[in-house]
């Protein structure tokens, strides 16, 4: 796998040097409070729109909106009379979404996960779909959003919950979860190969105190990582990823989602999964295949397209995505 940051194409982007003594260097504490909302450059969008075959009056599904950096250009293609399914589990980030796409009478704004874009589709009384994206992973504007405890470089409750509304956060999994199952999250998910120091170095510390921060969570790591293992990432990056992904059910999700989406795709319609994450990338795969084999599905991209260098220089974010694209037979 590779050195995934603790946001999708998010991820490996704090890569900064670390120095043994700096410890200032590696949080940045700011205040929970302080908000800064970075623009989310949507990945590959150029090609996510020509795979997507778009035309004027199409119904196009985005699972996962975001802010609409996709949607926008996704709306422009389609038309005054195309119809387009934007679905975000962050009600926050539909807000930014609302605001960004403005009023379309297209447009369909949702709150919900993608694992139940069948349903969305139902209750709006549409049938199929001709397109589809899912652009996985948590967005900028999450990250940068204190508050949310998705990043170490702000201090913050350990929340990382991209639906506020769901009832688990990565404060019970750190603090509830047994040795063994923490272990086994930051090996499978981070591919974190110091998981069970790490993970003696939370259950030592939780017996004291509970662990309710970044910060916290952050220096526990640091301190249980070895100088030498350090990488040119954050040593909590792997953590906090592993714990995201974890809190989120992202694997579950998709694996969820992909079938269901698929029975909606008109026959010819396409569907496009970026990917940010190995373990993302290999369920899409074996997805794709396996209909793929039951001729269910043709490929269109026998192997994942990646971000130009020119991209990845503009947006170092978009490093590690992974774009994999299937029409329906
Ligand atoms: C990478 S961002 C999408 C960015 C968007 N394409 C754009 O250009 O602005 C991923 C978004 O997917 C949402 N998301 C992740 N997993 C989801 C799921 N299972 N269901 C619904 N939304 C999800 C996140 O909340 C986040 O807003």
């Amino acid at each position: 796998m590779r050195e995934e940051a603790q946001g999708t194409r998010d991820e490996g982007r704090e890569t900064r040097d670390h120095k043994r003594d700096t410890k200032s260097s590696i949080i940045l504490a700011k205040r929970s409070s302080f908000v800064h909302r970075k623009i989310h450059e949507p990945v590959l969008l150029q090609e996510v729109v020509e795979f997507l075959q778009l035309r004027p009056g199409m119904r196009v599904l985005d699972g996962t909106v975001g802010a609409g950096g996709h949607a926008k250009e996704i709306l422009h293609k389609i038309g005054p009379g195309g119809v387009l399914i934007g679905v975000d589990q962050d009600p926050n980030i539909l807000e930014i979404a609302r605001t960004h796409l403005g009023e379309t009478s297209g447009l369909h704004l949702v709150h919900e996960n993608f694992r139940h874009a069948d349903r969305v589709l139902q209750q709006l009384g549409i049938g199929a779909v001709d397109a589809c994206l899912l652009d996985l992973g948590v967005s900028s504007y999450q990250l940068e959003t204190a508050e949310r405890g998705f990043s170490f470089q702000y201090d913050a409750p350990l929340d990382m919950r991209m639906d506020p509304t769901a009832t688990v956060s990565a404060f019970d999994l750190v603090n509830h979860l047994s040795e063994w199952e923490i272990v086994s999250i930051l090996q499978r998910l981070g591919q974190e190969r110091y998981a069970k120091r790490i993970a003696d170095s939370l259950m030592q510390s939780r017996q004291k105190e509970p662990i309710r921060t970044t910060q916290q969570l952050a220096s526990i790591v640091e301190r249980a990582i070895p100088y030498h293992g350090w990488s040119r990432i954050h040593p909590a990056t792997r953590t906090f990823q592993a714990f995201r992904m974890a809190v989120n059910r992202e694997l579950e999700s998709l694996e969820e989602a992909l079938p269901r989406i698929v029975k909606f795709l008109k026959p010819g319609g396409r569907i496009c999964v970026l990917s940010f994450h190995s373990l993302e990338d290999r369920v899409v795969k074996l997805f794709f295949r396996r209909l793929a084999a039951e001729q269910q599905l043709r490929l269109v991209t026998k192997k994942p397209l990646a971000p130009s260098p020119v991209e990845i220089h503009q947006n170092p974010r978009s490093r590690s995505a992974k774009l994999r694209v299937a029409e329906k037979c």
